[in-house]
């Protein structure tokens, strides 16, 4: 088994279009975003996504299974990058693939000087939030009202990273 982190190039959006289409397939309550407006979506869409983004493919043994974005944090986000995104396809749960992932954020990180990493989750993800405390997030006291949906809250979480990241 050949496992394959690596960051999303120009030429790889249909890559990203297709685990990203099938996330919110699987995890319509997950995400802001919905894949009913996001199938109609034209090539150059995709590709102004992967150059605004940096997107963390993950295959296994040439499958695509795993996709996370990582930004540069807004200013009113409270951290230095924001992630976002992040899916692995359910027969690879549970298989501490999302560790993976972490390290390869916090490499991304160490390269850009970013310290705080943020992200926002839906309160009710229970299971999500799990796995975000066990990779050393820490919830942040209040909810902040997501961009994406008005009217709902999300939760934040950040883990502040020095020269140990793990
Ligand atoms: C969120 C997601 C990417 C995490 O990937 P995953 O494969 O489920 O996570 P992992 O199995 O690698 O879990 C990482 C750690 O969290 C722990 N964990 C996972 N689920 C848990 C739960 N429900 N309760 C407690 N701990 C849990 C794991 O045991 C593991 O720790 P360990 O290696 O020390 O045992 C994946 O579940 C997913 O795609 N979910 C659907 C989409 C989604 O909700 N995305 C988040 C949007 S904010």
């Amino acid at each position: 088994m050949k496992i394959q982190i690596c960051q999303a190039e120009p030429k790889d959006y249909k890559r990203v279009r297709e685990l990203r289409l099938s996330a919110l397939k699987d995890s319509p309550n997950s995400f802001g975003a919905k894949y009913e407006l996001l199938k109609e979506r034209p090539d150059n869409y995709w590709q102004q996504v992967l150059k605004a983004s940096s997107w963390c493919l993950v295959s296994i043994d040439g499958v695509d299974i795993g996709l996370l974005a990582v930004d540069q944090a807004d200013k009113d986000r409270n951290s230095d990058c924001w992630l976002s995104g992040w899916w692995i396809t359910p027969t690879h749960r549970g298989q501490g693939i999302s560790k993976l992932m972490a390290q390869w954020v916090y490499e991304l990180c160490q390269k850009n000087d970013w310290q705080k990493i943020g992200l926002g989750v839906w309160p009710d993800n229970k299971a999500a939030i799990a796995v975000y405390l066990k990779l050393g997030f820490e919830l942040a006291e209040t909810l902040i009202p997501s961009r994406s949906i008005p009217g709902l809250m999300y939760q934040p979480m950040y883990k502040s990273i020095g020269g140990d990241s793990k």
